[in-house]
């Protein structure tokens, strides 16, 4: 569904991303693990057209998207939620999912979708008039998974969901993949929880100072060697 060939990109005079190459197929869940600074934002940053792809290519089911801006990405349904949730903390919960659902093609949408996120996040629906910004952590984070699906990605980017939440919410943040990943959806998973991710995953890539260093279907992954690989430098 999303092929990356040889991508390079940075920020300005700093390259981050060296011949990266990854194969994300359609209908499962692909997760990126690596260390802080490996360079994993940079690439979702590079496939969303949030930053200038310097040499290589991003093909989305064979039509090439460097280039493409961010606003456009929702017509071709990629959606990120990006790190550090994004919420509008000034609205109420359903407003922030209402925004989801925003651009012109899902407003028709709206309601069913509506509907489909309150019974996936029944708290959500408790809490829909209450402000973003008054959110506990993990609430946050399930509302940006929400806003995310309002418009029915066929390609769903997370960064990171789990990043500062208690073991709890950790747990039921990865039942709620587990059950997105019901081969309807593509998605694209970035975590440093290496042992949920894989647990989860249908194919598993581990990024190191910028480069892909392993490449494997999550259920060969041996943890051991997965970590003695991310940790080495
Ligand atoms: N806006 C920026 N300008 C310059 N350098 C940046 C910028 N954003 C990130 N970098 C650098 O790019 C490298 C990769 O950062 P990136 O955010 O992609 O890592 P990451 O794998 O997502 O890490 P983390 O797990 O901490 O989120 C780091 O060395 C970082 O300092
Ligand atoms: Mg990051």
């Amino acid at each position: 569904m999303l092929d990356i060939e040889n991508l390079r990109a940075g920020y300005g005079a700093i390259n981050v991303l060296w011949d990266v190459s990854l194969s994300i197929r359609k209908g499962k869940l692909t997760t990126i693990i690596g260390p802080n600074g490996a360079g994993k934002t940079t690439l979702l940053r590079a496939i969303m057209g949030l930053l200038p792809v310097d040499a290589g290519s991003i093909a989305l089911d064979g039509t090439p998207i460097n280039g493409t801006p961010t606003w456009k990405m929702s017509d071709a349904r990629v959606t990120m939620i990006p790190e550090g949730r994004m919420t509008f903390r000034d609205m109420s919960v359903e407003e922030n999912l209402i925004m989801g659902a925003f651009p012109k093609a899902h407003r028709s949408h709206m309601p069913a979708r509506l509907a489909e996120a309150y019974a996936m996040f029944p708290r959500l629906h408790e809490r829909r008039r209450q402000l973003a910004g008054s959110l506990s952590g993990g609430e946050a984070q399930m509302l940006a998974m929400a806003r995310g699906l309002m418009s029915d990605p066929s390609l769903l980017i997370i960064d990171e969901p789990s990043l500062g939440l208690a073991p709890l919410v950790v747990n039921e943040l990865f039942e709620i993949l587990a059950r997105l990943n019901d081969g309807k959806r593509t998605i694209i998973l970035v975590e440093q929880n290496t042992a949920r991710a894989v647990k989860v995953a249908d194919h598993v890539y581990l990024m190191q100072s910028g480069r892909v260093a392993l490449s494997q279907a999550a259920a060969d992954v041996d943890l051991e060697h997965l970590h003695a690989l991310y940790f080495a430098r």
